[in-house]
């Protein structure tokens, strides 16, 4: 990878509101000369340079990994060897440098015999560099090393905190920059590498990972993996636990604890559907297999796209289907993400953008479209509240994250503002068009890493070309470099939503109470359209209104309790405190407890209430989850 510094046209942004780090603001050749090109725009940042990795990829780059690990569950620990392949990009460059967070390194050998290297000191969001002298005709190291129970990127779990009881559980999330507590290796979305794995297990557990994973395999404690295609470190993932598979489809299965089983297979019974619709749409599944793996409840995320076998929440699975775009989510990351990855973490949103767009197609062309419309009205409201609250320059699509910790960035910015960013170009430029574009971007870029430069360069030699008419270059640029949502962008509509605004209003104004309302027919979207309009305060006799007409508080769906116990912090409605606690304890997906902790926190006996809870539950919940909510009540 080159690195180059990236030209800067910042078109209408107040810099001194947008960013802390010194600007010039000059124009670049490229666009002084051509008006109907998107320019790069950024600061005097590297254009492709990590600023969360210390490796060295542009001298020595890593091409492939060996892993022989044990897993310890007694000592919550896992230990063994890294073999690292590595290519010479500069041909004189003589130390390879790792990424490591907590790990002990124990050795490093190439042909048997040790070689030096060093830990420098630790970094708070990024870890300690691992600097290894290469010997000049060496081209594998390997690194002994164990983790530390604390590892950001492992979560061990008691018998207790599984579905069955009965069996301890360790899964690892690597995205953004975890991999490098369980693995030395070179941790930036730009590396790809192929891998290899031997994990030894207890002999009753079942080791599984992002890659190829063999249904049938003997449960012996001792079990193969290989990744041909190469991937960044972030979709490397390892879970262990007392695991059984049951097929959905030919391509298509679950992984879940058996108790788990037969409800996660029956809910997710479409994905062999959406897998084949979207192949047929946007280029071929270029992974083999795809299956999921249902976790236990305190999996930090919705899911993640690791590769052939997506991770997902348990808090999902609701009986009706209702929460399956998480699914067509993840599979969507197979193309983008997976097969065409961003190059920094600045560039998330070319993953999440591009994925949370594909998800409204595939929801589309499996539930139709009145399904799709519902999705997006939430997701716009959505991007709505975070719009609000967020500072202008974390408002871009492409961020700048120098000296800030990627999880602590996290919103809807890359996902739902990068969606209409492309739903944007699609409605320019017509679907058969944008579909024809997307499958050529998927073809050309297939595994590689790419920054929002090329994302742009390639734009501009594509769509700008064959659509130059229909596309407004300085607008295009607007999107993705400055904050806000530009004016006259896709605005979501439902009509199945009207009667519910219907509903709410009259039942604000008073002339219509709560168990007259018609909502026999009403689906979880509806639902959850309903209690997210909600005025901010409703009164103690409002609220109980409500929970006797519909029962909310003993709600089963999780996403539909999520927003009604939000609605019970903020109006102080008492009656549902238990079903709160029982959630904040049972739950760790932090996109449903985070905004409950948020709002408990801004008053005092609320704070009261979040600290206890939180006391209480946090020795179950993932790392991720205690980091993002124990600013909330020290
Ligand atoms: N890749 C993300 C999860 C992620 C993003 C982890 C950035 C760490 C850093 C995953 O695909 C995702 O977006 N999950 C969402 C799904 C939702 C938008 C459907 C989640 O977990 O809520
Ligand atoms: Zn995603």
């Amino acid at each position: 990878m080159e690195f180059r510094i990236a030209s800067v046209v910042l078109l209408g942004l107040s810099l001194s509101a947008c960013n802390p780090a010194p600007q010039q603001n000059v124009k670049s050749e490229h666009q002084a000369g051509d008006s109907a090109a998107v320019a790069s725009a950024t600061t005097e940042m590297l254009a492709g340079k990590d600023y969360h990795s210390f490796a060295n990829p542009e001298q020595l780059k890593v091409k492939h990994l060996d892993l022989d690990l044990d897993v310890n569950f007694a000592t919550q620990v896992i230990s063994g060897d890294a073999s690292i392949q590595f290519e010479r990009v500069e041909p004189k460059a003589s130390t390879l440098v790792l990424d490591t967070r907590d790990l002990t390194i124990e050795r490093v050998t190439a042909m048997g015999k040790d070689i030096p290297f060093s830990l420098a000191a630790a970094d708070p969001h990024l870890g300690a560099a691992l600097k290894i002298e290469v010997p000049a005709d060496i081209d594998v190291v390997t690194v002994t090393y164990h983790t530390s129970p604390d590892a950001s990127g492992v979560q061990w779990l008691t018998p207790e905190q599984t579905a069955g009881k009965q069996h301890p559980f360790l899964f690892t999330q690597a995205q953004a920059i975890h991999a490098r507590s369980f693995i030395p290796l070179q941790d930036s979305p730009q590396v790809r590498m192929t891998y290899q794995a031997t994990i030894r297990t207890p002999a009753d557990l079942l080791a599984v990972m992002s890659a190829s994973n063999d249904p049938d395999t003997e449960r012996d404690g001792e079990y193969h993996f290989s990744m041909p295609q190469p991937i960044p470190s972030y979709l490397i993932a390892l879970a262990v636990g007392d695991l059984a598979f049951k097929p959905m489809g030919k391509r298509t299965g679950v992984y879940a604890e058996p108790a788990m089983l037969d409800a996660a297979a029956k809910e997710f019974e479409d994905t062999e559907a959406m897998l084949e619709v979207t192949e047929k749409k946007f280029g071929q599944y270029r992974w083999d297999r795809y299956d999921l793996l249902i976790l236990p409840p305190s999996f930090p995320f919705g899911g993640m796209e690791n590769p052939r076998l997506s991770f997902i929440t348990p808090t999902v699975i609701a009986g009706d289907k209702s929460l399956v775009s998480l699914i067509a989510h993840e599979l969507a990351h197979s193309w983008s993400g997976n097969t065409v990855t961003n190059a920094t973490w600045r560039d998330l949103w070319l993953n999440e953008g591009f994925t949370t767009y594909l998800t409204y197609r595939i929801m589309e062309m499996i539930y139709g479209p009145e399904r799709e419309q519902m999705e997006f009205v939430l997701g716009q409201q959505s991007l709505e509240a975070d719009l609000a609250s967020l500072p202008a320059q974390d408002q871009l699509l492409a961020i700048d994250l120098r000296g800030r910790d990627p999880d602590a960035v996290f919103s809807d910015i890359p996902y739902e503002k990068g969606a209409l960013f492309a739903r944007e170009l699609e409605q320019k430029v017509g679907r058969d068009a944008f579909d024809q574009f997307l499958m050529g971007y998927f073809e050309h870029f297939a595994f590689e890493s790419i920054t929002t430069d090329q994302f742009v360069a390639y734009l501009n030699d594509t769509l700008l070309k064959t659509h130059g008419d229909k596309l407004d270059a300085k607008r295009i640029q607007q999107w993705i470099f400055e904050p806000g949502v530009p004016q006259g962008a896709p605005m979501a509509h439902s009509d199945a939503f009207t009667k519910v605004d219907a509903a709410r209003d009259n039942w604000l104004s008073g002339e219509l109470p709560a168990d007259k309302i018609d909502t026999q027919d009403w689906n979880t979207h509806q639902w959850l359209h309903f209690l997210n309009n909600m005025p901010e305060s409703l009164s103690a006799q409002q609220m109980a209104e409500l929970d006797k007409a519909f029962n909310l508080t003993q709600a089963g769906n999780n996403e539909i309790a999520h927003s009604w116990l939000l609605m019970a912090v903020n109006n102080w409605y008492e009656p549902a405190f238990g079903r709160l606690h029982d959630y904040l304890l049972h739950i760790g997906r932090n996109k449903l407890v985070k905004p409950l902790y948020q709002a408990l926190s801004k008053t005092e006996q609320g704070k009261a209430f979040g600290k206890q809870a939180f006391e209480q539950a946090k020795s179950g919940y993932h790392p991720l989850t205690v980091k993002a909510n124990e600013g909330y009540f020290n």
